[in-house]
């Protein structure tokens, strides 16, 4: 079999050109060239993050950055804000990190709502707060404009926010929203290959971490920080990725944001009208579905109704046309299927990828 096409939700497709982007010679992360690399990077990055303050570049998994802004922020206890697998998953983060930690949870296919967030730092034990925009295992985004709205109310509240799955595929105006860190990974809407993570930290975020603890080095913020205002990375990055990041960005640019942001919101309401044209329902609550990938229902919430199929051989017949996609994650593996739209898809791609669904399920 040749080539099977990413249509799962990360990491996903990337193109030649990106891989071609790749193949220069390396060169010293401490040489003129290299710093050269960083700054050109650099303001395009923080129009993409929507911010006057640096983008820092880490090499690692996404993971790596939201664990170190638990241990660069978090001197009292942290509030982990739970609606899926992964956002789940940051309360065990927390406390592995040494951290005092206590999660609120909404159903998985349900936001985070700001009412919640708010009755809980009403207490005043907490002194930050995570929580993930885009839950790519149940493609449910939370409201970060009704987030947002408490974080003014606690400005001293660290509000540390994942949207390694949106960043680039939708608008997420860090600075507006006042968010004190907002992270990503590029094996996701950047359609980039993994190893590389991008995050932001507010003022007010580089001052709380001054005053925390056990911060160690390869994470530390503020060492971050110091090597950013020399255009550099605390230790040896990924340095072709960081090339291969320039000509995404030229290419982001030269579609131009909104032009971007408006074709994922066209390729998820494509996917969306291929399920429920197909019978199915979506598994988030209606008004909450993510813009970069749809979450089928397929018997996980009875109470939404819809067809449902076997998703196992549903998912091996589409690979066997070419085409991956995914079926389930977690908990809710076999009871819904998920397929992406970020990243460097097109009507004609998606419309390629629905006729191969078409044929798969035409055999089950
Ligand atoms: C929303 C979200 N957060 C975090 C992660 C973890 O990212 P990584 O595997 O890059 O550490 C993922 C991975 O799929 C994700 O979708």
């Amino acid at each position: 079999m040749g080539h099977v096409k990413l249509f799962i939700p990360g990491p996903i497709e990337v193109s030649e050109k990106t891989l071609a982007a790749f193949a220069k010679p390396v060169i010293g992360h401490r040489s003129q060239a290299f710093k050269d690399l960083y700054a050109r990077v650099q303001p395009r990055l923080q129009q993409l993050f929507y911010t006057k303050q640096p983008v820092l570049l880490s090499t690692s998994s996404a993971w790596g950055v939201m664990e170190a802004a638990i241990r660069n922020l978090v001197n009292k206890k942290v509030l982990c804000c739970g609606n899926g697998a992964f956002s789940d998953k940051w309360l065990d983060v927390a406390l592995r990190s040494g951290k005092e930690a206590e999660s609120i949870r909404s159903e998985w296919g349900s936001p985070i709502r700001g009412s919640a967030i708010e009755e809980k730092l009403a207490t005043g034990e907490f002194d930050a707060v995570t929580l993930i925009h885009n839950e790519t295992s149940t493609g449910t985004q939370s409201p970060l404009s009704e987030i947002s709205s408490i974080k003014k109310k606690f400005p001293d509240v660290m509000f540390i926010v994942d949207a390694v799955s949106s960043l680039s595929g939708q608008k997420i105006p860090m600075d507006e929203l006042g968010f004190d860190v907002l992270l990503c990974g590029v094996q996701k809407a950047f359609a980039m290959p993994p190893g590389l993570a991008l995050f932001s930290v507010s003022e007010a975020g580089f001052a709380r971490a001054a005053t925390v603890k056990g911060r160690g080095y390869y994470f530390d913020f503020l060492e971050f920080k110091k090597n950013a205002e020399g255009n550099m990375t605390p230790s040896t990055p990924a340095i072709n990725h960081i090339y291969a990041l320039e000509s995404k960005l030229e290419e982001i640019f030269q579609e131009g944001l909104d032009a971007r942001f408006a074709r994922h919101q066209k390729l998820a309401d494509m996917t969306r009208a291929w399920a429920t044209n197909h019978g199915f329902t979506l598994f988030p609550d209606e008004g909450y579905e993510s813009i970069t990938l749809t979450c089928v229902n397929n018997g996980a919430r009875p109470e939404k109704g819809g067809r449902v199929i076997d998703v196992e051989k549903f998912v091996k017949l589409v690979k066997a046309e070419g085409f991956l996609i995914n079926g389930g994650y977690g908990k809710i593996k076999g009871t819904t299927f998920r397929v992406s739209n970020m990243g460097d898809e097109t009507p004609e791609t998606m419309t390629e990828l629905f006729s191969a669904m078409d044929k798969a399920i035409a055999k089950l």
